[in-house]
């Protein structure tokens, strides 16, 4: 393995990309967020990191609240406009039809989709470069009860929160363990034997110079996508095919060779979590619902 040295950049991922809501019910604005933190558990103290040229920017100083909401998967094309159009320009709450509503700690709203909003008051705002970190003190948390289980506990998994890594959404995984789970012998052994699994990333074939030339973007419903490959690449790129021998009935009874487990078990590893699909927000990723032939625990006890 070797680690190449690159200068100095935000590559800390992945982070919460979390929809900061300031102003008022009535005239509410909101900025999505990557810059963000737990900085004390007690008291619960937060931050925001916000350029000075933000809308929200001025709207947070004056009025010392903003709402620090927890998006879900399916709220990410809101997530992102919220990041890109300014407040300055648009209702952004209306264009997104995401709905304003009253917190009981500050005036500043919360937004009514997202599962988790956190009301935050600012103690103070300090320059650090580019943006100002606005330093809050944590006041008040409003959670959407259906994620709350029948012990009165916060169920975020079946939320699919986002998670932000290197410019990019993602949903979270599959759980893989608990809050010191690391230190229960049973719990560690399983864990341990799934760290083993290899997962192999496959480089890419390069394209001939040639093909790469006479390759040209087009056109699809969904916009513009980089170039086809050239017709003459399948020929380059596509693996030789070898002609089975005809099968001997006489022979003995073929025997499979055994394969990479750790690859295996990775493919399976990986592709174990279901994809969630539009009106599937809730499906929580239990033994039960991930296909029982590739859950965790078979997949160890295929691999023993
Ligand atoms: C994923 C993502 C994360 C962002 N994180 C930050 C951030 O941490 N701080 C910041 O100042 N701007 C951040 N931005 C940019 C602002 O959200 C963006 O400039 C927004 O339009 C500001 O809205 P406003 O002018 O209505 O306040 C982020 C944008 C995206 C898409």
């Amino acid at each position: 393995m070797t680690k190449i040295n690159w200068k100095p950049g935000t590559m800390l991922s992945p982070v919460p990309p979390v929809m900061v809501s300031c102003g008022t019910v009535d005239k509410p604005n909101v900025m999505t967020v990557a810059w963000t933190g737990i900085i004390s558990s007690d008291p619960v103290m937060t931050y925001v990191s916000i350029r000075p040229q933000r809308y929200s920017h001025d709207i947070i100083k004056e009025s010392g609240e903003f709402v620090i909401n927890l998006p879900t998967w399916n709220m990410v094309t809101a997530v992102d406009f919220c990041g890109v159009k300014s407040g300055k320009d648009i209702d952004k709450f209306k264009e997104m039809k995401l709905t304003p509503a009253a917190c009981e700690n500050v005036n500043a709203p919360q937004i009514a989709e997202c599962p988790v909003s956190i009301a935050c008051r600012v103690k103070s705002v300090t320059n650090y470069g580019v943006h100002d970190m606005f330093l809050a003190e944590v006041v008040g948390v409003s959670v959407d009860d259906k994620y709350i289980d029948d012990k009165g506990a916060l169920d975020l998994e079946k939320a699919g929160i986002l998670a932000y890594a290197h410019g990019k959404y993602y949903t979270l995984g599959r759980n893989l363990g608990s809050f010191g789970f690391s230190v229960n012998k049973a719990k560690l052994k399983d864990m341990q034997k799934m760290e083993k699994v290899v997962v192999e990333v496959k480089q890419p074939k390069a394209l001939p110079e040639e093909a790469k030339k006479s390759a040209k973007p087009y056109r699809t419903p969904f916009g513009l996508r980089p170039a086809r490959r050239a017709k003459n690449v399948s020929e380059v790129s596509e693996p030789k095919k070898v002609a089975r021998p005809a099968r001997d009935e006489n022979r003995k009874p073929f025997k499979r060779a055994i394969p990479n487990v750790g690859t295996f078990a990775a493919t399976q590893l990986l592709s174990a979590v279901p994809p969630l699909r539009a009106n599937d927000v809730c499906r929580k990723q239990t033994a039960e619902n991930v296909r029982p032939e590739i859950s965790n625990e078979n997949l160890l006890r295929r691999n023993n």
